[in-house]
């Protein structure tokens, strides 16, 4: 068994935590046709509690958000009803669980969104790739600009959202503003052409990422149990260009961002799941020295990783995204070094309990208290 100081307790703003080993968020697609999770999902949550933290997968805000196939929402009765349950087994394991909360904006499709309308972004700039629609993948289409009354809804549906999460018992949110969803594309000026007050200089474009920020830190009684996903060196999904003022946008972002006093920001370390390169001028630890909160590091983590940069000073929290997948006790075998599973592809999105809650741990089932 390793004494590994990532495996040791924790304490981040006023939470206690078990080990500094974050669930990163991890959509799964296994949700109704009207966003609801599954019972199973209190399985497989619940047999993940040994992180530290989980970060749910990223969850609608609206139905608007949606923009993939089977994903949950929180802003019905029914969602935040299947949430609780989920929540109190991750609880009855002695977890902790933060609710991601999701707007995917251009990455949806007419077929995901209410009256088959168009989806809706910064501006109307057609990203690369597909969608996944409930009828298999199609061809992303040009989305729809906001117009500049419509944006204070869009905050409004964010606080909702974080007023629900509270309801469902989560310990905190965490605001998705990366992977070239919503509120990235805002972030970006090759996806923000827009000539309002939410486009053009670097304090306009992240004008609309910081209201939403300010509502939900307002609906959780301050930043302390609220939380930021960020990627600025990332391209994906739709292989849109980085910004091109990249460290000077995601930097002014985070100094911003001290004014609300969040928990942690999270970070995606180069290009999710492919590379941890890093683009010229792009400076992650600048990034965690600026931000006066905790830094979660995401990409490509192993133990090994972790260590390093913990005694580095380059992060405070690790997340593992893949890993979790098929390795429902990473904590236990990390600490054991025994040799983690690795789920096929064909598990990753959409399907039943097989491939997700049904995982062993390396001694057997985990077992899970309801
Ligand atoms: C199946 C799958 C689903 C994902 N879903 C989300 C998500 O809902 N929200 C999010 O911010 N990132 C999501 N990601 C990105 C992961 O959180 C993480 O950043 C990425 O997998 C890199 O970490 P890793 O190398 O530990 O896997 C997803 C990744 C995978 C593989």
């Amino acid at each position: 068994m390793t004494t590994s100081p990532i495996l040791q307790p924790v304490t981040i703003g006023d939470l206690h935590l078990k080990n500094r080993i974050v669930m990163a968020p991890l959509t799964r697609s296994r949700s109704s046709t009207a966003g609801v999770p599954p019972d199973f999902a209190a399985d497989y949550y619940g047999q993940r509690a040994s992180a530290g933290l989980i970060v749910s997968e990223a969850t609608n805000i609206s139905q608007q958000a949606v923009g993939y196939a089977y994903t949950p929402g929180i802003w019905s009765d029914e969602q935040i009803e299947a949430w609780k349950r989920i929540v109190s087994t991750v609880h009855a394991n002695d977890g902790c669980i933060f609710l991601q909360l999701w707007h995917t904006g251009r990455i949806s499709h007419p077929d995901l969104q209410p009256g088959g309308e168009l989806p809706v972004s910064a501006s109307a700039v057609k990203p690369e790739g597909t969608a996944f629609t409930m009828e298999g993948m199609k061809p992303h289409v040009t989305p729809r600009a906001l117009e500049t009354d419509e944006i204070p809804g869009i905050v409004d549906d964010y606080r909702r959202a974080a007023v629900n999460a509270k309801r469902a018992g989560f310990d905190g949110v965490e605001v998705h503003s990366a992977n070239n969803y919503l509120l990235e594309q805002f972030v970006r000026d090759s996806t923000n052409k827009r000539t309002d007050r939410y486009g053009g200089s670097i304090e306009n474009r992240l004008r609309f990422p910081l209201e939403v920020v300010r509502a939900v830190t307002e609906a959780w009684d301050g930043g302390s149990r609220v939380g930021i996903r960020l990627s600025p060196a990332t391209t994906q999904p739709g292989e849109t260009p980085l910004d091109s003022e990249t460290h000077a946008t995601f930097g002014a972002y985070v100094d911003a961002l001290n004014e609300f006093g969040l928990l942690y920001i999270h970070t995606i370390e180069g290009v999710t799941q492919q590379t941890r390169d890093v683009p010229d001028g792009v400076d992650f630890l600048d990034l965690r020295r600026r931000f006066e909160g905790a830094y979660i590091g995401n990409n490509q983590n192993t133990l090994d990783l972790a260590e390093k940069e913990l005694a580095e000073g380059r992060a405070d929290l690790f997340s593992f995204g893949r890993p979790y997948l098929a390795n429902p006790d990473l904590v236990g075998r990390l600490a054991s070094g025994a040799p983690l599973a690795e789920a096929p592809k064909h598990y990753w999105y959409g399907g039943g309990a097989t491939g997700y809650s049904d995982w062993p741990g390396m001694d057997g089932p985990v077992p899970v208290r309801r």
